[in-house]
């Protein structure tokens, strides 16, 4: 098991979002969660990497555990997750391998080392030849798989992707559900937050739907 939700609670001021939701995720397991827009995915992720801390409940991420969490453990947290966000967050000062190299935490490793890591993650999809390039100079697709390779530059142990098909077409949508699936077939943990049933329904996996508060689980999504 690499992460479990705990009888979570959660309100922004007052207004109750999570209402008693209770998951486990297992270590290489690919899982969806979907639900309407504003019915919290975006929410359940942040309590994830602990950007939130629910009202009341546990929330266990590997060793990391809410009710102990201290801002000072946080970036060793941030450490072991990818984080695909939903909106990029790419850095459009720097080129594509200076934003990756952005977040390598090997300040120490040799430059060589470096550029191979980040070879092997724009490789991975498909992206070295761009490596020189700009964000703003790529298409959405393109940035969208930008951030998948910084998400795993660091070997993470689970990768958290934000509505990564949003604003993509069907033909690139299929293309990234491949990617994270190779990536989740290495051995990577990787949890989906989407409203884009159609991946679901092509890349069937176990799915967890938010709905008026509460988290239910899907055998097959029809709609
Ligand atoms: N910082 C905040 N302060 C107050 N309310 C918030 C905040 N962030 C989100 N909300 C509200 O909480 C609810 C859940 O938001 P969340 O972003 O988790 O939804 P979502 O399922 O990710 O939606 P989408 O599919 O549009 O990304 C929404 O009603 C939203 O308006
Ligand atoms: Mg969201």
């Amino acid at each position: 098991m690499i992460l479990s939700f705990e009888n979570i609670y959660f309100d922004y001021e007052g207004h109750s979002i999570l209402n008693g939701i209770n998951f486990v995720m297992d270590s290489g397991e690919l899982l969806y969660m979907i639900g309407a827009s504003g019915s919290g995915k975006t929410t359940v992720l942040k309590l994830i990497y602990m950007d939130l801390l629910p009202k009341s409940g546990i929330v266990a991420v590997g060793e990391f555990n809410s009710q102990f969490m201290k801002e000072k453990y946080v970036p060793m947290l941030r450490r072991k997750l990818g984080i695909i966000f939903q909106d990029f967050r790419l850095l459009n000062d720097r080129t594509i391998e200076e934003n990756l190299s952005f977040v390598l935490h090997s300040v120490t490793a040799p430059k060589k080392e470096i550029k191979r890591k980040i070879f092997n993650a724009l490789s991975l999809v498909g992206l070295s030849h761009r490596r020189n390039s700009y964000p703003y100079q790529l298409s959405g697709g393109e940035q969208q798989r930008v951030v998948i390779a910084r998400a795993i530059i660091n070997d993470p142990i689970l990768i958290l992707a934000d509505e990564p098909t949003g604003n993509l077409d069907p033909d690139t949508s299929a293309q990234i559900m491949e990617i994270l699936k190779d990536i989740n077939a290495r051995g990577t943990a990787v949890l989906i937050a989407t409203h884009n049933y159609e991946i679901v329904k092509n890349n069937p996996a176990r799915t967890l739907k938010l709905q008026e508060e509460k988290l239910y689980t899907v055998s097959l999504v029809t709609s």
